[in-house]
């Protein structure tokens, strides 16, 4: 069975952050989306990776090279326009084949191991798709599954108004070689794009057969920042500590604290769940609960809490971020305090009859 992990898409919804780098590598506990998603189809067999690249190519290409450091070999797929999931699997028919697969939505991560998912797929028979199905609060917000008296699915609806359950669809399906003629055979929806409810809806108007699984542990598609930090809190939560980097005797570490080689904690108190990594700084601060530091970033004399700072950000001079997500070599100053999702190369001064600036 070959993997399908979708890293393309516009990620309007975590802009200003992907005006300059993908979503699917957002570090979450340091380490970027994208690779737990290579980890979880590695860990059920799945070694033959086809990832949709769309603008941000050449930053996914960097980050996750030809996949040996994982075993798997990955092949690059490069989408001509973000124009739905369904679009993404018509222009990777080449590198699927015919095979069955896994399509994995590359900003999305879950708790559990896929092995239950999966499980006796790859043997082929006359399942079109499996799909997996989670109980949430919002159906309004997702693509929903109607299932039928004996429990099979008879209707997917993006989005409803009016939601008649609350199964959404997550961001993992599994899907047959009749999958191809489904997304050849729609027409764009209403946003343009070719929507992969709107195939597998095609699918099971057919009469194929659709199955289903309902996913026990947590999902979350991490494209919006409060999921994003939501998911840095749910991966935090089962961290160990750990000190490879140097700790003064004025500073106190509560929890679970994990300092990298290199890293230097000053006169602060880390609060766990905390991840700092390699070449990083904080002095005079207070850091945590529920914060990622990433490398070499610095933190002077400031609060910071339940967020997110790429690599080589920093915050200084008083400030006091909750939860925040700060791209790379931002900036936040200044004594006020402020809840950002910063871009790249933003700087941010905080203060009282300040006002707040950015780029
Ligand atoms: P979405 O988050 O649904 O779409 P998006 O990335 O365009 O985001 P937004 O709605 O905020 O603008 O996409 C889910 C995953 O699939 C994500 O990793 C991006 C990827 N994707 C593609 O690879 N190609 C596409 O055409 C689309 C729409 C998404």
């Amino acid at each position: 069975m070959k993997g399908l992990i979708l890293a393309g898409g516009s990620g309007r919804r975590l802009r200003p952050l992907t005006h300059t780098s993908a979503k699917q590598l957002v570090p979450i506990a340091n380490k970027p989306i994208l690779h737990y998603v290579i980890e979880d189809l590695v860990g059920v067999g799945v070694t033959d990776l086809g990832i949709v690249v769309g603008d941000t190519a050449d930053e996914i290409r960097a980050s996750v090279g030809d996949g040996s450091r994982w075993g798997a070999t990955v092949t690059y797929i490069e989408q001509s326009a973000p124009l739905g999931l369904a679009h993404a699997v018509v222009e990777a028919g080449g590198f699927l084949g015919d095979d069955r697969f896994v399509m994995y939505l590359g900003d999305n991560m879950f708790e559990d191991s896929l092995e239950a998912v999966v499980d006796g797929f790859a043997e082929g028979g006359v399942v079109s798709a499996r799909l997996l199905l989670s109980r949430v609060d919002d159906p309004g917000s997702f693509g929903v599954a109607e299932l039928g008296n004996d429990g099979s699915i008879c209707r997917l609806v993006e989005k409803p108004d009016d939601p008649r359950s609350d199964l959404a669809l997550v961001g993992v399906y599994l899907f047959g070689p009749a999958i191809h003629e489904a997304v050849r055979s729609i027409e764009p929806s209403a946003r343009g794009e070719l929507e992969i409810t709107d195939a597998i809806s095609w699918l099971v108007d057919r009469g194929d057969t659709v199955e289903h699984r309902l996913l026990d542990g947590w999902w979350i598609d991490t494209g919006k920042k409060d999921p994003l930090l939501e998911c840095n809190r749910l991966v935090l939560d089962g961290i160990v500590g750990e000190v490879a980097g140097s700790v003064d005797d004025t500073s106190r570490l509560d929890g679970m604290v994990r300092v990298g080689a290199g890293a230097e904690v000053v006169d602060s108190t880390l609060v766990g769940p905390v991840v700092v990594a390699a070449g990083a700084r904080i002095q005079g601060s207070r850091v945590g609960p529920y914060v990622s530091v990433g490398a070499d970033c610095t933190i002077t004399g400031a609060t910071v809490d339940h967020s997110v700072l790429m690599d080589s950000s920093r915050v200084a001079g008083g400030a006091h971020l909750s939860d925040s997500v700060l791209g790379r070599h931002a900036e936040v100053s200044g004594g006020g305090s402020a809840s950002l999702l910063l871009g790249d190369h933003s700087v941010v001064e905080l203060g009282e009859s300040r006002g707040v600036g950015g780029d």
